[in-house]
């Protein structure tokens, strides 16, 4: 005869529950998991951007992680020793790899024109430039030096003529207004950058023209320029197949300074500054990080939205904003 258990009456049967250390320990994980799924929840920060909220020219900063949670040191891929830093928001429009263009405008910093150079005043002999009011970042302007008295050297005339550098928003939107009025505004949206969204803005741009009065192409002795550039720091900035991505025509006279190992990296993926700053994004801090292997040694950089930085505690090392939503560090390794 079946034994019925004490509640067998009611329509089921009663087992003898055994609760030892296995049971136990579940019981804890299960308490755990829902615990820290309550707390996430009910801890969620607040949306502070709407969808699809993103004013032009204006970068919306989510740091993924909160400060707290970042380790203060952590050694890179390689073994870089790095500290924990908060850069400001500063950080994020300043530097040789700022994104400029008509959707991405810079952001003037407060007596910017004062940690400028004039060229006629520092240029080397290999080239002339138009009047003593054209003006560069001393970086670029020393590159420009560089390349230039490379050129020379290795045979090029001395008949370049630096016709454009550093642009205020006003001379800009004199540009464009002049532009539009002798060629049609269809032909000035092409070629000339609205005010703000010129990366002339930044001082780190050189429009080359020659002394015959022409801006300068990549034909004849020129060709040299535009092939040696990313030797001296420089990329072409706005090539034909890329139009859709720039927002300008091409213009083989507008070159661009992001220094060596970025210039390098540029030209060897065949990328325009766009592509260049979405392809960085896939080397963050926590993650794979990108190696530049250029004439000035070898480089690791990564990426990181917002301004809390990792930066290297002895290696030499360069940053610089994306100016749109992070920064980027160049470390030298070799
Ligand atoms: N010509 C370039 C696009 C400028 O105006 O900045
Ligand atoms: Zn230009």
């Amino acid at each position: 005869m079946r034994r019925q258990g004490y509640h067998g009456y009611r329509g089921y049967r009663r087992r003898r529950v055994y609760i030892g250390p296995v049971e136990i320990f579940a019981g804890l994980v299960a308490v755990a998991v829902v615990g820290m799924l309550a707390f996430r929840f009910l801890s969620a920060p607040e949306e502070t951007v709407p969808d699809g909220f993103t004013p032009a020219g204006d970068a919306v900063l989510t740091p993924p992680t909160a400060p707290s949670q970042l380790p203060r040191r952590a050694a890179t891929p390689s073994g870089i020793d790095c500290t924990l830093t908060d850069l400001g928001e500063d950080a994020v429009y300043t530097g040789d790899l700022v994104l400029v263009n008509n959707w991405t405008f810079f952001h003037f910093p407060e007596n910017q024109e004062a940690g400028l150079s004039c060229i006629l005043d520092h240029k080397s002999d290999s080239y002339y430039v138009r009047d003593a009011t054209v003006y560069l970042e001393p970086t670029a302007l020393e590159a420009l030096n560089t390349m230039m008295d490379a050129f020379r050297a290795q045979g090029g005339s001395k008949s370049v003529n630096v016709v454009a550098g550093h642009r205020t928003a006003d001379y800009q939107q004199h540009l464009f207004d002049q532009s539009a009025e002798r060629n049609g505004l269809e032909h000035a949206k092409k070629y000339v950058a609205q005010p703000g969204g010129s990366e002339h803005h930044t001082g780190l741009v050189v429009d080359l023209g020659l002394l015959s009065g022409e801006f300068m192409d990549s034909t004849g002795e020129y060709a040299w320029i535009t092939e040696h550039c990313s030797e001296y720091g420089y990329i072409v900035r706005y090539e034909e197949d890329k139009a859709d991505l720039t927002g300008i025509l091409d213009e083989p006279w507008h070159f661009r300074y992001t220094g060596v190992p970025h210039a390098a990296k540029i030209t060897e993926l065949g990328l325009c500054l766009e592509e260049y700053t979405d392809y960085l994004k896939g080397f963050p801090f926590d993650g794979e990080h990108l190696t530049i292997t250029c004439p000035e040694g070898e480089y690791e950089v990564w990426y990181t939205p917002g301004t809390e930085v990792y930066l290297p505690n002895t290696a030499e090392y360069q940053v610089s904003g994306n100016n749109v939503d992070g920064v980027v560090v160049t470390c030298k390794v070799k």
